[in-house]
């Protein structure tokens, strides 16, 4: 068996899955530029699973450096989880998304096309479906209109992906589009890292739970939901890394385009995160109402009927593992990175 080329491999999805593949007996290689990674993490995942992955410090936009690992190795499929991930800096910098999030993909598709390697998992978003579906979403919904150029450009990639697979009906993709991805590993070893600001809830939770900010401003408690807060499905990241595996495991026997839902198809507010936080790590998160961020959508979560009957993947994970592995990996990495 060759082995697993994982793009964004120190990255907060990536390095999980690394762990778990690894885990599961898979060769494992790692290709990162470290933009919003530390090499850290290629330590922890080694210390997690017993076995460090071959690293290669490289720009997916660097044709030269990115064909080296392909000639290096035998690669049998490549996870691409690559690419910047902040919503409102997309908003603000569409052409440094344009260039990152879509660029890389049709680079690593070219390599692997030069090289005969056939499976390719994407890293696809929720993000894609846009405010003109109802949730819950299901895989078949029309996507298009997304609200910032994060979400377009993910779009963008599974279009790639749908056109490749007409025109080489030997190969495979495999795109996960994932909800809402929280938590961390369980060893606090693991978790997400970011250089500039956080872009998640859980992130900003925590940062206040540290003392790092006075309270957590939400965003727009007017929305039509039970609460008035935007209501969201959050998934374990642990859950999400065993997802790919199920992913790799269905190209291996499947040829086409196959698209999946990654989330627990389970809808929390942004007060019941909080309050869920509160009751398991025994922390008060005092907070604000603001005005609606722009572009945020009053509900998302997901129909996980289709990765379950045709993946057998079921996030298992919980909200309080979720609120309590985040705030463990909040308390620790300090110490580690
Ligand atoms: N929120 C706050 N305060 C904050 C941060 C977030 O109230 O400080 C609210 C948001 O308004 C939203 C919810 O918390 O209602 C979740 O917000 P996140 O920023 O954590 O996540 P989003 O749903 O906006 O975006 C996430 C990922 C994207 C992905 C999208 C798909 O960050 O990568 O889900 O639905 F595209």
């Amino acid at each position: 068996m060759g082995a697993i080329l994982l793009t964004g491999g120190l990255g907060f999805v990536g390095s999980h899955t690394g762990v778990e593949l690894i885990k599961e007996g898979y060769d494992v290689i790692i290709v990162d530029n470290l933009s919003n990674s530390d090499m850290k993490t290629l330590d922890n995942i080694e210390k997690i699973a017993g076995k460090r992955p071959r690293f290669y410090e490289e720009d997916l936009c660097q044709e030269e450096g990115l064909e080296k690992v392909f000639l290096e190795n035998k690669i049998e499929s490549v996870i691409h989880f690559a690419g910047y991930k902040a919503v409102g800096e997309s908003r603000e910098k569409p052409l440094l998304y344009y260039k990152n999030n879509v660029l890389p993909a049709l680079m690593l598709l070219e390599q692997m096309q030069k090289h005969g390697v056939k499976k390719f998992v994407f890293s696809s978003s929720a993000a894609v479906y846009g405010p003109d579906n109802d949730a819950p979403y299901t895989e078949d919904m029309p996507t298009g209109n997304c609200t910032n150029p994060y979400g377009k450009c993910k779009r963008i990639v599974e279009e790639i992906c749908q056109d490749l697979s007409v025109a080489a009906p030997d190969m495979t993709f495999i795109i996960l589009r994932y909800f809402n991805p929280t938590g961390a590993h369980e060893s606090g070893l693991l978790g997400e890292t970011f250089k500039s600001l956080p872009n998640s809830l859980m992130s900003y939770i925590c940062k206040v739970a540290l003392g790092e900010c006075r309270y957590l401003s939400i965003f727009g408690n007017d929305y039509p939901t039970p609460d008035g807060t935007g209501i969201r499905d959050y998934v374990h990241v642990l859950d999400l890394a065993t997802g790919h595996i199920k992913g790799l495991e269905y190209a291996d026997k499947n040829r086409g385009c196959h698209i999946f839902n990654l989330g627990r198809g389970k809808a929390y507010s942004v007060l019941d995160l909080i309050k869920v936080f509160e009751q398991v790590n025994g922390i008060q998160i005092p907070y604000l109402f603001e005005a609606r961020r722009p572009g945020d959508l009053a509900l998302a979560y997901a129909d996980c009927k289709k990765a379950k009957e045709v993946l057998g993947w079921v996030a298992e994970k919980d909200i309080e593992s979720m609120c309590k592995d985040s705030w463990h990996w909040a308390r620790t990495k300090w110490d580690i990175l």
